[in-house]
C-alpha cells in the first residue's frame, strides 16, 4: 500500500477507536491521589480506630518533637527547606505522595539505609520502627489531616499510663540526652519530676505568663492532659 493511503486511513480508524471508547466507557477514572485530604482539625466526636493512622493526634506530635527542632525542621530553621511543623508544610516540603510511601521524600529520609543521610541525623537516634510504620500506615491511607477524639481519661494521672506516655510522644524527642533544648531533659522520671517541681512543666505546657509555650512550635496538649499532669502534680508527682 504506498505511503500516503496509510496515512489517509489513520484518522478514520482513530475517530472510530475514540467513538468507541467514549461511548462504551465511563470517563476515566483519576488515579492522582486526593490532592485534598478531608481535613478534621479542630472536629470531635471521632472516636479512634484502632486501624487508622491520625495525623493531628500522632503524626504531627512525632515529627514536631523528632525532627521540628530549632536547628533542623523548624519555620525558621528549615534545613534543606523542609519544615515540619504544619499539616500543608509536612505534605509538601516533607514531599509527601498520599497513597505511596516509597514515593515520598520524608519516607525515604526515614528509612534510609545509609546513617549519614538518613533523618534524623546521628548522633540522633533514628526513629523507631513503631514510629516508621505509623508514618507509612498514614502515608498508605492517603495522608490525611486527620484527627480523633482519643480516650483521655482524666481520672487516670499515673506516671507510667498517663504523664509518661504524653510526655514521650511531644516533649522527649527535643528534651532528652543528646539534644536536651534548654538545658532540660524530660526522658525520665527524675528528670520529669525535677521539672514537676520547679513549675516549669506546669507553667510551659497550659502556655502561662512568663513561661516559654510547649510543645514548641506544636500545638497546645489537650485540657484533659493538662488536668492529668496537674492532678498528678498535686498528688505529689509520684514515680507510680
Ligand atoms: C520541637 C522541640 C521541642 C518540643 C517538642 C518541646 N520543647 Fe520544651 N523547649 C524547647 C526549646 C528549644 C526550649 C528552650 C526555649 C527557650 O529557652 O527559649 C525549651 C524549653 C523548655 C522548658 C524550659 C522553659 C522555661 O521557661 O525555662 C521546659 C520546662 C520545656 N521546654 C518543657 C517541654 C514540655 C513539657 C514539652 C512537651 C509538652 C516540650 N518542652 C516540648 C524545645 C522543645
Amino acid at each position: 500500500m504506498p505511503a500516503n493511503t496509510t496515512r489517509l486511513l489513520r484518522l478514520p480508524v482513530a475517530l472510530v477507536m475514540l467513538l468507541f471508547l467514549s461511548c462504551k466507557h465511563e470517563p476515566l477514572e483519576i488515579v492522582n491521589p486526593d490532592p485534598n485530604p478531608e481535613d478534621t482539625t479542630g472536629q470531635t466526636g471521632i472516636s479512634c480506630n484502632p486501624d487508622t493512622a491520625y495525623f493531628r493526634n500522632e503524626v504531627l506530635p512525632l515529627l514536631v518533637s523528632g525532627c521540628g527542632m530549632s536547628g533542623c525542621h523548624d519555620a525558621a530553621s528549615a534545613m534543606d527547606g523542609v519544615v515540619l511543623t504544619s499539616y500543608e508544610s509536612i505534605i509538601t516540603t516533607g514531599e509527601i505522595v498520599a497513597g505511596n510511601p516509597g514515593s515520598s521524600e520524608l519516607y525515604e529520609k526515614i528509612t534510609e539505609a545509609d546513617a549519614e543521610d538518613r533523618m534524623p541525623p546521628p548522633p540522633m537516634a533514628a526513629l523507631t520502627t513503631d514510629q516508621i510504620l505509623l508514618i507509612r500506615k498514614w502515608i498508605e491511607q492517603g495522608a490525611k489531616n486527620n484527627y480523633c477524639d482519643a480516650a483521655c481519661d482524666t481520672t487516670n494521672f499515673a506516671f507510667s499510663t498517663a504523664i509518661e506516655p504524653l510526655i514521650n510522644k511531644n516533649c522527649a524527642g527535643c528534651h532528652n540526652a543528646t539534644l536536651a533544648s534548654g538545658g532540660i531533659r524530660l526522658d525520665n522520671y527524675a528528670a520529669v519530676k525535677t521539672q514537676a517541681d520547679n513549675g516549669n512543666l506546669l507553667g510551659t505546657i497550659s502556655h502561662q505568663n512568663g513561661y516559654v509555650a510547649m510543645p514548641q512550635g506544636g500545638a497546645k496538649l489537650s485540657d484533659c492532659q493538662i488536668t492529668q499532669v496537674k492532678k498528678w502534680i498535686a498528688s505529689g508527682s509520684p514515680d507510680n
